[in-house]
């Protein structure tokens, strides 16, 4: 695929990750980000964040001089197609934030040369890319949707091994030439209007929410009705229609895509006058998660929340991961300290998370587990990081006997933990919460 000059604007998850795929794939390709320390980061071989395939990718692409990293966007000028990759966040009324998308479709409408390819990778509101192919149109530059389905700590295997391309645009030359650049077989390219391909990723980020929100639910069902949510979601899992994925009950769905996602879809219903109550519920189900393990501990701990101890282990919004964006295990967190009890945190990856954004939530992030968990009153297993399986479970009960176990992802062996003296409780399990 030599001749073809791509770029990317924005170095974060999505920008970086696709960034260096394409590298890989042998183009040459140039990222660019407002940030300059980044940028020097990124250009010095430093990944920047933690990502699984990343720090490899990132330096063979340098040493190949297939990648290159700049701040200013004159880098991106004779490129054929750029893919944007900027932060699309939630508004206070749940809208998408818009600006640095249109910024830097503003700022690309200047240095490309015609008949270059916008393509939009955040994900952005029905009408979005229209309305950028309108304001770019006189410079003979047409945009494109192509929204990102990968996952954060599986990112460079999620794009390289895509369920699908999706390609929104109304331009042949412009879909071929994104169809070319992915390279991906037909059967997994699926070519549609932009609002389709916009709506797709939408539809696609809210039934996974609604999805973990119903297991959620039917956890907490379990846990009266004496049945096993783990039982119940392989059996659901096993019918080909429903699918086994996503059906782990856990502290409450965050990160920084599904609850922005969730909010901008309902928000989009609402100004057409669309009411899209399973989203609505799934939303209201997670914001009741973090309140279902405080009044458990609540109802559990002899002298209360107010006097208690609490060790909350695992503080990112998934494991494997350092982004504490909009994570359960914070919302927990605060909620418990909010009650008045003395939470510490640990977590693997504490050293990469912001002390200020522990403050906030009144955590006190300690980098040993076994410090952490010393005269705790409950242990509240709130990140599926699997070290966790592996710590010295009976030495833990020695410096806090009779603590409360709270495995909210149903991550440890219940025999092995009470089998040390410990309480546990799995959450949606027999005996559990
Ligand atoms: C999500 C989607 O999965 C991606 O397809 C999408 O591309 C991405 O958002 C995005 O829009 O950019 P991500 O935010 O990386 O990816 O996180 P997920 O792996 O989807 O996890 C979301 C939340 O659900 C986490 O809090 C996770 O712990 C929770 N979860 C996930 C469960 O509680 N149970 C499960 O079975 C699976």
């Amino acid at each position: 695929m030599s001749g073809v000059k791509v770029g990317v604007v924005g170095a974060g998850y999505v920008g970086l990750t696709t960034a260096v795929c394409l590298a890989e794939r042998g183009l040459d390709t140039a990222c660019v980000d407002l940030d300059a320390a980044k940028v020097d980061r990124l250009n010095a071989g430093d990944p920047v964040i933690d990502e699984p395939g990343l720090p490899l990718l990132l330096r063979s692409g340098l040493a190949a001089r297939k990648l290159c990293f700049d701040t200013d966007y004159a880098a991106l000028a004779d490129c054929d197609v750029v893919f944007v990759c900027v932060p699309t966040p939630s508004g206070a009324d749940g809208a998408a934030d818009l600006r640095a998308v249109e910024s830097a479709v503003d700022t690309l409408g200047r240095v490309l040369t015609a008949p270059a390819v916008v393509a939009l990778k955040s994900t952005v509101p029905v009408g979005t890319t229209r309305r950028m192919a309108a304001r770019l149109r006189d410079r003979g530059l047409s945009v494109a949707s192509i929204p990102e389905f990968l996952r954060e700590s599986h990112a460079i295997y999620d794009f390289r091994n895509p369920d699908r391309v999706v390609i929104g645009s109304e331009t042949p030359r412009a879909a071929a030439l994104l169809r070319q650049v992915y390279g991906v077989g037909s059967q997994r390219t699926f070519e549609m209007s932009p609002e389709s391909a916009e709506l797709a990723k939408y539809a696609s980020n809210a039934f996974l929410a609604v999805k973990l929100s119903y297991a959620n639910s039917l956890a907490r069902l379990c846990a009266h009705a004496g049945a096993d949510i783990a039982d119940v979601t392989r059996c659901m899992g096993a019918d080909v229609r429903i699918g086994g994925h996503f059906l782990q009950p856990g502290p409450g769905w965050g990160g920084s895509c599904l609850p922005k996602d969730t909010a901008a879809l309902l928000h989009a219903g609402r100004d057409a006058g669309v009411d899209l109550p399973e989203v609505a519920a799934a939303r209201t189900t997670n914001d009741v998660q973090a309140e279902r393990i405080a009044s458990t501990l609540q109802r559990l701990l002899p002298d209360a929340l107010p006097d208690a101890r609490i060790t909350a282990l695992g503080l990112t919004f998934k494991a494997n991961t350092t982004d504490v964006r909009d994570s359960p295990a914070l919302r927990v967190c605060g909620g418990l300290t909010a009650a008045g009890a003395q939470v510490s945190g640990y977590d693997p990856r504490l050293g990469s998370i912001d002390p200020a954004t522990l403050h906030r939530c009144g955590v006190v992030g300690v980098d040993d587990p076994y410090v952490a968990t010393k005269g705790a009153n409950a242990i509240v297993v709130l990140t599926e990081w699997s070290q966790f399986r592996d710590l010295d479970w009976p030495s833990i009960a020695e410096q806090a006997p009779g603590a409360v176990v709270l495995d909210t992802r149903n991550l440890l062996s219940r025999d092995a933990i009470a089998g040390t003296g410990l309480r546990y409780l799995g959450n949606g399990t027999v005996g559990g919460y």
